[in-house]
Parts: structure tokens; C-alpha cells; sequence
């Protein structure tokens, strides 16, 4: 077994004797720091954001701070073993790259560089359902790399069933083994850095890729949109030309065809019209399973009722996640929300985690606590901002040698040793 905590240690001093300092910062704050300066206050305002005062936010860090790690030792940690098995899938490391949106704000390349760099490092990418490159184009770049990478497909349920209908006939088609429905974004949360910017990207046409490439939602385009608020049309200024340009830019297909068609600002206004659904019910989970084959996660599960519902309900796993503290301002840290959820479900279906996970540690710490894998967020982005593929490779890498370092350092060989009992509340 290959040791990526020693061999990452090793390239980066090696090159630091040659004067060399990595231009990804290995260091979280710096990392994000640094993305910030490469990015435009909007691009960076929307990534880093949180809802209202971003208390979430800071609770999902005190809460990884609050669980401690209790080191063993004299173990033999000379070999140590990352791999998990999630549905019937061996991964490389209990590490997963979690859904985000709109990519295209940290790099052009967006989408299809963090594919690529997923696939090189064996990490399973998430597709997101506002993401700035089609699927099928994000499957593609991962197979030219490594074949068959691992990929998921993160779902918002829309107004239109059968456009919910396509997306799952497109992600099976593409390769997707399972399915992540989020279930925390039924409206926008209420984001004070964007609002003061006055900045949503899906209003300049931007992460609404996987619509644009649609039939369904193309077909739906001719159709007459019922009851579409109207309040959103912005008043003539040099902004919204620019803005109707690029809207123009980034629609596929030939420059006069779209001119004449008008589809990328109908697109905008269907996409505005249509994208989440707040009447979902349980119901609505049974017949998701009745629509793919493919294993439904149910991701931003926090409370344990919610949890055993979800089984019940059939989901095959559940992710606890608030969404980076994107959408309830004051909600519980999503650590403090683990333990309990991981209990109601007992072993029943693999739950994860995500929302705050920065290092080695924060991994090595929802394991403990009953996690079977993590999602990393924002790390990855900020990665991408500074050196597009090879950024995000720089982060996954960094991440999984940390958490290599800390599993053994803390006495375990492999993630199945890591349990209750490695951990312990802080005070
Ligand atoms: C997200 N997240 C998200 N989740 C999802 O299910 N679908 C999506 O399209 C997005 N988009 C998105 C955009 C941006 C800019 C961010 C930062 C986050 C939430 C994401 O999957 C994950 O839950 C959080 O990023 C975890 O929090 P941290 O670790 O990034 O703080």
C-alpha cells in the first residue's frame, strides 16, 4: 500500500530545497485567503458565503473543534489501509468531492477540470445539479483520464417531473452509481455577502448547465411559462446588456440561431421558474426510488427522526450536511447533528458527512463518530480558483495525506479501526 501522507511530505520539502513553495497553500486559511485574491469579490462573495450571519458557519468549525482526538500507540501503523466500500464500490479514500454549483466562478474550466482531477486521484466526483458543465461532458473528461471513475449525481427536485425524469436517465446513462437528493435548498437561503453584492449567478445564465443541455427542459422552452414572476426584469443599463451577453455566451448552440430564438433569456426565466419545489414530502422519496435503480442518498439530514424516516422511506444512505451553512443561519454544527443521526440509522444504510471539513483531523472525526465517508466543499474550489485541475489536485491530495498521517499517528492502520473510542469531547 502506497503511503500518500509520507510521499506528499516528501515532494513538497524536496522542492522547497530547490526554492520551491507550493502555489496551492496547504494551510486552509491561506488557501482561502489566497483563492480570494484570485477571485472577484462577486465569485469569491458566493462560494465563501453563508446565510445571515453565518453562524453555521462558525458552528460547524466549533464543532469539529469540540471532539478531540485520543492518540494510541505502539500499534504498528507501519501499514495503513484508507480504502471504504460504499455501495458495492471500493473507494481509495473514505473522501468524496461534494456537489457545487456554478464552478465556473473559480476557474472557466470549471466542471470538466475538477472531473478530471477526480478521476486522477481516485476520488468520486458529485455532479451537481447547477453545475457549469453538462454531465455527459464531466463523465467524458473522467473516462479519458481513468476509466469508469467514480461519479455521483446530486439531484434539486424541480417543478417538472419530467424534467427530474431526464436528469436520472442522463446520470445513468453517464455512468452515475448513485443519486444524492438535496433536500436543504427547497428555497434560497438568505445570503447577506450576495445580496449586498445584488449578485446571483443563475440570473447571467451561469450554472445551469445541466438544464440548458436538457431535451426536456430545451422542448419546455416553447412552451408558455404559467405565472412566471415578471418582478425580475432589471431596468436597460450597460450592466444588463453585458450581462444578456454573456447570458447569450455561455447558451449552447449557434449565435443567430439563439438571437433569433431568444432561448438563453428563456432559459434564465424557466430555469428561475421551475428549479426547487418546497412542497416535497416523504411521499416524494418513494417515488424517486420508483424512478432510478441507481442508490438514493438523501443529503442535509440533521435530525435524527428525519434519519429513520429517511430508511423507512427507502433511502439507501444520508448525508449529514447543512450545506456549509449556506442556508439556516443558527443551525446545529452538522458534527453535533452526526453522533445522534448515525445512531437512529444504525448501521442500517452508510451515512456521511459533510460541512466544515478543512483537514485530516475533521475527517478522521466524522469516522469516530460514525460517518462511513466525507464530502469536501469549498477547499476544492478555492483550489480550482488558483490552478484549475492541477489546484484541485493539490487540495485532494493534501487531504488525504493528512488524513493518512493523522489515522496512523492516532494508531490506526485502517478506517475500520477508527471508532466511538478514538475520539472524546473537549472540557
Ligand atoms: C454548495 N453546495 C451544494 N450542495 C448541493 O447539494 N448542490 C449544489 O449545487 C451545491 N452548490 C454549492 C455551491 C457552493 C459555492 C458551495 C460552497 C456549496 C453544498 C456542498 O455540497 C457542501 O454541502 C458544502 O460545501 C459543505 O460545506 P463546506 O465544507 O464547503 O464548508
Amino acid at each position: 500500500m502506497t503511503e500518500p501522507g509520507r510521499s506528499r511530505q516528501t515532494a513538497i520539502f524536496v522542492r522547497g530545497v530547490a526554492g520551491r513553495r507550493p502555489r496551492v497553500p496547504v494551510d486552509p486559511a491561506r488557501l482561502e485567503a489566497k483563492a480570494r485574491r484570485a477571485m472577484s469579490k462577486e465569485a469569491f462573495a458566493y462560494v465563501a458565503g453563508g446565510a445571515g450571519a453565518e453562524s453555521t458557519i462558525a458552528a460547524n468549525r466549533a464543532a469539529l473543534e469540540r471532539w478531540r482526538i485520543v492518540p494510541r500507540v505502539l500499534r504498528d501503523v507501519s501499514r495503513r489501509d484508507l480504502s471504504v466500500r460504499l455501495f458495492g464500490q471500493t473507494l481509495a479514500s473514505p473522501l468524496l468531492l461534494a456537489p457545487i454549483g456554478v464552478l465556473e466562478l473559480a476557474h472557466r474550466a470549471a466542471d470538466a477540470a475538477v472531473a478530471r482531477a477526480a478521476a486522477a486521484e481516485g476520488v468520486p466526483m458529485i455532479f451537481s445539479n447547477q453545475a457549469s458543465v453538462p454531465m455527459e461532458a464531466c463523465a467524458a473528461a473522467m473516462d479519458a483520464v481513468a476509466m469508469g471513475a467514480p461519479r455521483w449525481f446530486q439531484l434539486y427536485w424541480s417543478r417538472s417531473d419530467d424534467l427530474v425524469a431526464s436528469f436520472l436517465r442522463r446520470a445513468e446513462a453517464c455512468g452515475c452509481t448513485a443519486v444524492v437528493l438535496t433536500l436543504d435548498t427547497a428555497l434560497l437561503g438568505w445570503r447577506p455577502r450576495d445580496l449586498d453584492l445584488a449578485y446571483l449567478p443563475f440570473l447571467e445564465g451561469r450554472g445551469i448547465a445541466q438544464y440548458t443541455s436538457d431535451p426536456v427542459f430545451r422542448a419546455s422552452l416553447r412552451e408558455p411559462l404559467p405565472g412566471a414572476p415578471d418582478a425580475a426584469r432589471p431596468p436597460i443599463s450597460l450592466s444588463t446588456l453585458r450581462a444578456a451577453a454573456r447570458m447569450l455566451r455561455r447558451y449552447p448552440g449557434a449565435l443567430g440561431q439563439k438571437l433569433r430564438s431568444g432561448a438563453p433569456r428563456a432559459a434564465v426565466r424557466r430555469f428561475i421558474a421551475t428549479y426547487s419545489r418546497p412542497s416535497l414530502t416523504w411521499e416524494d422519496v418513494g417515488r424517486l426510488r420508483a424512478m432510478t435503480r441507481l442508490p438514493v442518498l438523501l443529503k442535509g439530514v440533521l435530525h435524527p427522526d428525519d434519519a429513520r424516516r429517511a430508511v423507512d422511506a427507502g433511502a439507501s444512505g444520508i448525508i449529514v450536511s447543512n450545506h456549509g451553512g449556506r442556508q439556516v443561519d443558527g443551525a446545529v454544527g452538522a458534527l453535533d447533528a452526526l453522533p445522534p443521526v448515525a445512531d437512529a440509522v444504525g448501521g442500517r444504510v452508510p451515512v456521511l458527512f459533510d460541512s466544515g471539513v478543512r483537514g485530516g483531523a475533521d475527517v478522521f472525526k466524522a469516522l469516530a463518530l460514525g460517518a462511513a465517508a466525507v464530502c469536501l466543499g469549498r477547499p476544492y474550489a478555492y483550489g480550482l480558483a488558483l490552478a484549475g485541475e492541477a489546484g484541485v489536485r493539490e487540495v485532494i491530495r493534501n487531504l488525504v495525506a493528512d488524513f493518512d498521517l493523522t489515522m496512523g499517528l492516532a494508531g490506526c492502520r485502517s478506517v475500520a479501526e477508527i471508532g466511538r473510542e478514538s475520539v472524546v469531547t473537549a472540557g
